[in-house]
């Protein structure tokens, strides 16, 4: 029997984090934050020098990535990097590091592994177009860029971080532009994947949608 994949795409700043993983503790699945390997090849390069256009360098990096997933947290060479990988430079960092193919194959297996029984729920670019092309359920998930930039405006603040709205809205939409226009598993929704727009929506809402769709299927 294959192990059902739900997949979430979407651009940055959606909300698909949240929905995803509230959907995989709905339905007792594991769950995969895809970006988070990209932002950890982008947070490592950074500590270690290495040129975020270096393909050779950051596909090796990417694949000896010495990570582990315990708890809800992240840890990497011993170090719990959490909070070091939520920041806006390594997001965009690993936006950088994303759009490069070899960056790209050497994660690929790494992420194919985290689908094993009872099931998968993962977000990320291209999880539904490359990673899990036979995934039982597809999500294109999105919100107007406003609103993205208004909820990470508003997630920064709460975290006592200093944070500009218009900064913030200008990062996304450029982050937007990169990852839709790479020649790579650029960010499309696929066209057997269900559009999900959250923009008026609570994330309930959108849980409840995803685990619906999802009821319908099996
Ligand atoms: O989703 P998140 O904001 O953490 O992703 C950070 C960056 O990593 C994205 O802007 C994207 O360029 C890249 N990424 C990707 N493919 C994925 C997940 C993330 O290219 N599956």
């Amino acid at each position: 029997m294959t192990v059902p994949v739900i997949t979430l795409d979407g651009p940055s700043a959606s909300g698909k984090g949240s929905v995803a993983s509230l959907v995989a503790s709905r339905l007792g699945f594991h769950y995969l934050d895809s970006g988070s390997l990209y932002r950890l090849v982008a947070l490592l390069a950074l500590r270690r020098g290495v040129a975020l256009d270096d393909a050779a360098a950051l596909a090796s990096l990417a694949l000896t990535l010495p990570v582990r997933f315990t708890g809800g947290r992240i840890v990497a060479e011993g170090d719990d990097v959490s909070d070091a990988l939520r920041a806006e430079e390594v997001g965009n960092g690993a936006s950088k590091v994303g759009a490069l193919p070899e960056v790209r194959a050497a994660l690929l297996e790494r992420q194919r592994a985290f689908a094993v029984e009872p099931g998968l729920v993962t977000d990320g670019r291209d999880m539904g177009s490359v990673v899990f092309p036979d995934a039982a359920l597809k999500v294109f998930l999105t919100a107007d860029a406003a609103v993205r930039a208004d909820r990470r405006y508003k997630q920064l603040i709460g975290k006592g971080e200093s944070a500009n709205l218009a900064q913030i809205t200008q990062d996304i939409i450029e982050r937007d532009a990169r990852d839709a226009a790479r020649a790579v598993a650029p960010l499309r929704q696929e066209p057997d994947a269900m559009l999900l727009d959250t923009s008026a929506m609570t994330i309930d809402e959108a849980v409840d949608q995803v685990a619906q769709w999802y009821a319908s299927r099996r």
